[in-house]
């Protein structure tokens, strides 16, 4: 598939996973991936402070939306600017409360913990308010593709339900008329899709086929391809490499082991990518897993030209 034409088909990609699975890298990817294609990017983090800036190189952000990465052109290839934002359910509810005529007095009280009120009273509420302001920077077109790296997958279940719990709780006025306008957006493939993220590991492999089945059947979102990051790549030649030739008889014996072990260990990550392909019908894009201390601007670089491989061999 072409990139471009996939990064045009939606205009919010929400990542979700099981936590740990590398969501947050496979958000910040995909933004770049987007960015190389020449969009612009607003990537969105849901679940607390910026954990995306630093891969880009750009200090650890608040809650404030900033630049991460500005636009270059270089040789007629436009990278798109990457822009970064935190979205907490009390900085939803204060801009909500202040597009819908209420005044400072309530703004205050927004900051006051008043939330938490109204919280327990309508379970969803939270969520809805964070997925109602999402649904705002994409009808205000806050840039050409919209990333969002949500909650841990089970949470992600519950997040993307939230609005049709809250439609049917309050039946009339505002809030229903936000969680009707927010089940829109889900509901649509054109504004939104799912990226669901995963290792090729057993017990994550099972979270995502649930997930996905789930999500499907239960919220009606359409799902992106699955991009299972953490891929070992194989080596070819392990057993006849050069070092081998030259090593001593114990150095060859550890030489082995340390094949051995890799192939143990490809063989059972590529059973689990069949696995995966038999038991969930969805095309998978394969992120490497990249050795080093961090990931950076140079390992996220590597991973966007990867997934655009990806995509391209879709
Ligand atoms: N492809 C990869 N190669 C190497 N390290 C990775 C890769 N993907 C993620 N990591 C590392 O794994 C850890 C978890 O990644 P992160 O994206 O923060 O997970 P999540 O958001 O799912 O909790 C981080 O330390 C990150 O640097
Ligand atoms: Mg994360």
């Amino acid at each position: 598939m072409d990139p471009g034409h996939f990064f045009a088909s939606s205009r919010v990609l929400v990542v979700a996973g099981k936590g740990g699975v590398g969501k947050t890298v496979a958000a910040a990817t995909i933004a770049a991936a987007a960015s190389r294609c020449g969009l612009s990017v607003l990537l969105v983090e849901v679940a607390g402070r910026s954990a995306a800036a630093p891969m880009f190189g750009a200090s650890a952000q608040g809650y404030e939306e900033a630049v991460l990465v500005h636009e270059v052109e270089t040789n007629g290839v436009r990278h798109g600017e990457i822009r970064g934002k935190s979205i907490t359910p009390d900085e939803a509810l204060v801009e909500w409360l202040s597009t819908h005529g209420f005044n400072r007095l309530v703004k205050r009280m927004a900051k006051s913990g008043i939330l938490e009120v109204v919280a327990t009273a309508t379970p969803g509420i939270k969520d809805l308010l964070v997925l109602g302001r999402i649904k705002a920077l994409e009808s205000d077109r806050a840039a050409d593709l919209i990333v969002v790296d949500a909650p841990a997958a089970g949470h992600a279940l519950g997040f993307l339900r939230s609005p049709t719990g809250v439609r049917d709780a309050a039946r009339t006025g505002t809030i229903h008329r936000q969680a009707v306008e927010v089940l829109e957006l889900i509901g649509d493939p054109e504004r939104l899709q799912l990226i669901l993220v995963t290792i090729p590991e057993e017990t994550p492999i099972n979270e995502l086929i649930e997930t996905s089945f789930a999500v499907e059947d239960e919220v009606g979102v359409k799902l992106g391809p699955v991009v299972v990051n953490s891929v070992m790549p194989e080596i070819e030649g392990l057993d006849r490499s050069a070092a081998r030739a030259r090593a001593t008889k114990g150095e060859r014996a550890e030489l082995d082991e340390a094949a051995a072990f890799r192939t143990a260990r490809t063989t059972l990550q590529d059973e689990q990518l069949d696995r995966l392909g038999n038991e969930l019908p969805l095309p998978q894009v394969r992120l490497p897993q990249l050795f080093g201390t961090e990931i950076g601007p140079d390992e996220i670089d590597i991973l966007a030209r990867e997934f655009i491989a990806g995509i391209e061999a879709l």
